[in-house]
C-alpha cells in the first residue's frame, strides 16, 4: 500500500489544544515500555496548562505535520541547535511523520548556520534518533513533577550548507 508523505506547516496559536492532545496521547500510548505509568503521567502533565504549553510552542520554531490535512505530529527547535519536542500521534506512527519533522528541523538549523543539532532523547526515541545519525553523548536524569525520568543527550553533525555563488554560477 502506498503511503502519502506528511505535509508540514508552521504552528499557529489555535493549534495548542490539538497539539496538547497529541503530546499526551503520544506519551501515554507509546512510551510504556520505557517509563512507568507514574512517569508517563508526570511527563504528559506538561501540556495540561494549555496556555503555558501554547506559549512554549510559540516561543520555539514549531512545525506541524499533517496527513490528509489533519495534524498528526509536531516538533520544535529551541534556540539554534536543540530539538526540544518531537511527538507523533499513536495512530500515525511508522509512516515517516517523525522523520519528516526531524529532517525539516535539521535543514532549518543547518540553513541558520548550526553545525550540530542536539536532542535530549527519550528512551523510546533513542533508536529513532540513532538511525538518523545522532550519537549518544551522556545519560541524564531530569525531574518532571514528582518523578525522575532518564533521557540521553544525542548529537548529530549537520551537513555543511553550501552558500549559493553570486550570480548563481560557480
Ligand atoms: C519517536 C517518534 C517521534 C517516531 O515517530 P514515527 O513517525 O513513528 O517515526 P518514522 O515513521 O518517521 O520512523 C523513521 C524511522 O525510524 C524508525 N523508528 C521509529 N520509531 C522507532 C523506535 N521507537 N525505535 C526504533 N526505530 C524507530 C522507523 O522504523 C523508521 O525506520 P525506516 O526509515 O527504516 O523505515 C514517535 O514514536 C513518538 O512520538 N514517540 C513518543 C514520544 C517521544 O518519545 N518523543 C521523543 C521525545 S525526545
Amino acid at each position: 500500500m502506498s503511503r502519502s508523505a506528511p505535509a508540514l506547516r508552521p504552528y499557529l496559536p489555535e493549534d495548542a489544544p490539538l497539539l496538547a492532545a497529541i503530546f499526551a496521547a503520544s506519551i501515554m500510548d507509546l512510551t510504556g515500555d520505557d517509563y512507568s505509568e507514574a512517569q508517563q503521567e508526570a511527563w504528559a502533565q506538561a501540556a495540561e496548562d494549555e496556555a503555558a504549553f501554547g506559549k512554549k510552542l510559540a516561543g520555539q520554531l514549531t512545525l506541524i505535520a499533517t496527513l490528509q490535512g489533519s495534524p498528526v505530529g509536531f516538533a520544535s527547535l529551541k534556540g539554534t541547535d536543540q530539538i526540544d519536542m518531537l511527538y507523533v500521534h499513536p495512530s500515525a506512527v511508522g509512516q515517516g511523520v517523525g522523520a519528516a519533522l526531524c529532517e525539516a528541523l535539521e535543514k532549518i538549523a543547518g540553513a541558520r548556520g548550526a553545525k550540530k543539532l542536539k536532542v535530549d532523547a527519550s528512551d523510546t526515541a533513542l533508536d529513532f534518533f540513532r538511525k538518523r545519525g545522532y550519537v549518544p553523548q551522556q545519560r541524564n536524569t531530569v525531574t518532571v513533577g514528582d518523578e525522575w525520568l532518564a533521557n540521553t543527550t544525542m548529537q548529530k553533525t549537520l551537513d555543511a550548507v553550501a552558500p549559493s555563488p553570486p550570480g548563481g554560477h560557480a
